[in-house]
């Protein structure tokens, strides 16, 4: 159901960068089409340039009209278009913020209740909120403000927890709303609601019935223009840090009392803080780097495309030498009763074969075996691109013999006229509801960087040649290094099926 949305202007900063014209501007006007933003909410958009208001709406309008190939609803548009406008904030004025509080204390013009939208480079988070809070405009004594701040929050724990010290100088913890846009995917709001609000899953979710679980965000495309970013950063933090332990914690937290946002966070806390650190001193047997070199991927219209490698890409923007991983693969343990002994391998990777995200979760071998080898009980929770949930058991091919072939349910979870709802939008949605519940609270990310450090510290000095894949190829052998006992392999998509090297 949905819930009411006060009055309230969204207050988007970075409004001309690519996240707020591919995603943000685009999801605003869904969410329009579909009735969810309240008659009164403006959005003012804030960049770095000159731009009058016309001139904006009709960037919008360009916006738009590249999302929407097949056009959309003109009377929508009108309503959005008139909901938008522009404010310039020149990195260089330094009466910038007191000119966007004169602009936004027009109270006929701006609902007073304000959602901030920070898509800026992470150095500019805590400055900007620092600069809000100078002119009055984090004030909640009158009406509701609330500040979201983009990935990546820190790039390691003192990071992470200096961003908070600044943070909560000028903000109140239910002010800030940390985002982590895998957690607005529907497919991944499902692992919880497939767990608890069926009863054939939860009896075998445990170390008694599970051999393992594969948590895999595999790409094809590569790092692209964000070289720079990316070399700083690494496939770990870009990618496992964030999104693949929070799937991991919905993966394997314990039920909460409730769906309140307060039980669901607290769950996934727990789970976060349980999970064992990795030893440095074996870190060959639970983690594995590589990078892409040139190869041929997929172009999507199902033709070959020959790309560079990523030290080739480096070089082209002056970067000469990078022991930055573009594929990581970590084997994690949870210290808890319901997960002692099962591995988690949590991966990720650019330029593989395939673009696919999934829970990939193996049962332990059946009370019956009729031959060597008999294929173990499977069920993937598909993410992305195709959101389903695939089970394999196995049955007994008809006929004199007793023989058993492996059998795939697959159910697909979206169904023809089912709601399409981009992550961002229901994000937005939620910030401008106030309901936090699919935002990180501090001491989750806390605890992600606290996982992650030491293997990023590690792999950083290690200057020793990084194993490279060819672009476009599955996962290097080399790779299998983690697994904990012979028979694992890595899997794939639903339609490649479980492949072993
Ligand atoms: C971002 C990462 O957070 O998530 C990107 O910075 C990555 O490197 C992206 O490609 C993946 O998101 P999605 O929704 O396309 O799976």
């Amino acid at each position: 159901m949905a819930k009411k949305i006060d009055p309230c202007t969204l207050v988007l900063f970075g409004a001309s960068g690519n996240l707020s014209r591919i995603k943000l501007m685009p999801g605003l006007f869904r969410l329009d089409a579909a009735g969810r933003l309240p008659e009164h909410m403006v959005i003012l958009s804030v960049g770095r340039g000159e731009v009058s208001r016309e001139d904006w709406q009709a960037d919008v309008k360009g916006m738009l009209d590249a999302k929407f190939k097949n056009g959309y609803d003109q009377k929508v548009f009108e309503r959005f278009i008139a909901r938008n406008h522009y404010h310039s904030n020149p990195p260089t004025d330094p009466d910038a913020m007191n000119k966007l509080q004169a602009k936004l204390s027009d109270e006929s013009v701006f609902p007073q209740n304000l959602a901030y939208f920070l898509s800026v480079r992470p150095t500019d988070f805590a400055p900007i909120v620092a600069q809000l809070a100078e002119v009055g405009l984090v004030d909640e004594s009158k009406y509701w403000r609330r500040v979201l701040i983009e990935k990546p929050f820190g790039t390691d724990l003192p990071s992470a927890q200096a961003l908070q010290t600044e943070l909560t100088k000028y903000l109140k913890e239910s002010q800030i709303y940390r985002i982590d846009h895998y957690l607005g995917k529907s497919a991944l709001q499902n692992v919880m609601l497939t767990r608890f609000a069926n009863a054939m899953f939860e009896p075998l979710w445990n170390n008694e019935h599970i051999d393992h679980v594969q948590i895999t965000n595999n790409e094809t495309l590569g790092v692209g223009d964000r070289t720079t970013f990316y070399d700083a950063t690494g496939a770990l933090r870009d990618m496992v840090q964030s999104h693949l332990l929070q799937t991991l914690a919905l993966v394997a937290m314990e039920k909460p009392t409730d769906l309140s946002p307060e039980s669901i966070r607290a769950e996934k806390i727990k789970l976060l803080e349980s999970i064992r650190p990795i030893p440095v001193n074996e870190l060959n047997k639970h983690a594995f780097r590589a990078q892409y070199k040139a190869g041929r991927v997929e172009a999507g219209d199902g033709h070959g495309e020959n790309v560079t490698g990523y030290l080739e890409e480096l070089a082209r923007d002056g970067i000469t030498e990078s022991v930055t991983e573009t594929y990581a693969a970590l084997k994690l343990f949870i210290d808890n009763p319901r997960w002692k002994g099962v591995p988690f391998y949590v991966r990720t990777a650019k330029r593989m074969h395939e673009g696919n995200t999934a829970i990939s979760i193996r049962f332990k071998k059946a009370p019956m075996q009729l031959v060597e080898g008999q294929h173990q009980n499977w069920l993937t929770l598909n993410i992305q691109p195709r959101e389903c949930i695939k089970m394999e058991i196995e049955s007994k091919i008809p006929g004199l013999d007793i023989a058993t072939r492996t059998l795939s349910i697959d159910g697909p979870q979206r169904q023809q006229g089912d709601e399409t709802i981009d992550s961002y939008e229901s994000l937005m949605l939620n910030l401008m509801e106030g309901d936090p519940s699919l935002y990180l609270h501090i001491s989750e990310v806390e605890a992600q960087w606290r996982l992650v450090d030491p293997v990023v510290k590690a792999w950083m000095v290690d200057k020793s040649p990084v194993h490279q894949y060819p672009a476009g190829s599955r996962d290097p052998q080399e790779s299998s290094v983690i697994f904990e006992s012979e028979d694992q392999f890595w899997r794939y998509s639903i339609e490649l099926g479980g492949d072993k090297h």
